[in-house]
């Protein structure tokens, strides 16, 4: 035999030599719950191990994970029955808890980076991600509130925005909006591959922000559909992302892997709660391995060409890179 693969298996070091792919804290964005009050950490049954925080504890959870190297967090507001209604007029408030947050931690923390969250659906009374008339959900009408939104947390300093709703025109809408209102450093990460997914079950958990009617199939992709993502992926380039996200992450590696290789564009893959709690509840049962397990899956998205990588497990691997 002339070649044998396995020479360069033989011990760790030559293994560490021909390795491929690596996954560092400085690839991941780590997704964070936070709530009203003073001195609240409730934690979210189905993700064990994540907890919504008010703004004064998750400072401190902050500033445990800068600690660890992880500087780059993607928040998510958990809001009260009584603020939501139809319009989501809550989302732009400039007084809102989620607004302040974001400059509570960029006084605080001004190198961390922020991607924070606009869509509808936590701010709704509807659950959805859009304006819904006679159970239609309305485009254009959706665009102007998102916009609202946007700027309201560009003004209260976020980094990147990072729209979650799979409205048409969104990213152009937003890039012309915050552009003319003097945010043009302000990026956009564009969930631009957002699938209709069974996944995501945890979050609509943590949020309480599930559909109260219908689900969200005329707006998240069909997942049986990859040539779609190439057209979405397209779309946002030519209005100015300037990231593409694929969402969920675990069951579309394919995609990651078809933008990867049709975009100069950073990807960015969503290792969303679904996936996480999948792990966990395995690994609690005792039928995997969960550490190795979550290595592994983070490993897949750099494989499949993720430059960025946002996941619950970011602390927990960041505590295993420092051991
Ligand atoms: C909705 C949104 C969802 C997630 C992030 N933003 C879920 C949904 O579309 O209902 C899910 C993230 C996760 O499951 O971890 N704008």
């Amino acid at each position: 035999m002339l070649r044998r693969p396995r020479r360069n298996r033989k011990s760790e070091v030559i293994r560490n030599l021909v390795q491929e792919n690596s996954v560092t804290v400085n690839d991941l964005i780590f997704p964070i719950f936070v709530i009203e009050g003073q001195n609240q950490a409730v934690e979210i049954s189905s993700m064990p191990g994540i907890y919504r925080y008010s703004t004064d504890r998750m400072l401190d959870e902050i500033a445990a994970c800068v600690d660890l190297g992880l500087k780059a967090f993607a928040p998510f507001p958990v809001i009260q029955d009584a603020k939501k209604d139809r319009f989501a007029t809550e989302s732009f408030n400039p007084d809102n808890l989620f607004v302040k947050f974001i400059a509570e931690v960029k006084r605080n923390f001004p190198d961390v980076v922020l991607m924070t969250d606009v869509a509808m659906d936590p701010y709704s009374s509807d659950g959805h991600d859009g304006i819904v008339d006679n159970g239609e959900i309305l485009n254009d009408a959706t665009l102007e509130i998102l916009a609202k939104m946007a700027l309201a947390q560009a003004r209260a300093g976020a980094d990147i925005i990072g729209p979650s709703d799979m409205m048409d025109g969104r990213v152009g809408f937003l890039r012309n909006y915050l552009d003319s209102n003097g945010f043009q450093n302000v990026a956009i990460m564009s969930y631009t591959a957002k699938y209709a997914s069974a996944f995501y079950g945890p979050f609509r958990d943590a949020l309480d922000s599930a559909p109260k009617f219908g689900d969200k199939k005329t707006y998240q992709m069909n997942p049986a559909n990859s040539r779609e993502a190439l057209l979405e992926a397209e779309l946002d380039t030519m209005e100015g992302a300037d990231y593409l996200m694929v969402k969920p992450g675990l069951p579309y590696l394919d995609i990651v892997k078809s933008l990867r290789d049709n975009s100069h564009l950073p990807i960015a893959v969503y290792n969303i709660s679904g996936e996480y709690a999948m792990i966990k509840a395995a690994a609690q049962n005792g039928w995997i391995d969960g550490e190795r397990a979550m290595q592994e899956i983070l490993m897949s998205f750099k494989r499949a060409g993720a430059d960025i990588i946002l996941t619950y497990f970011a602390k927990e691997y960041a505590q295993l890179l420092k051991r």
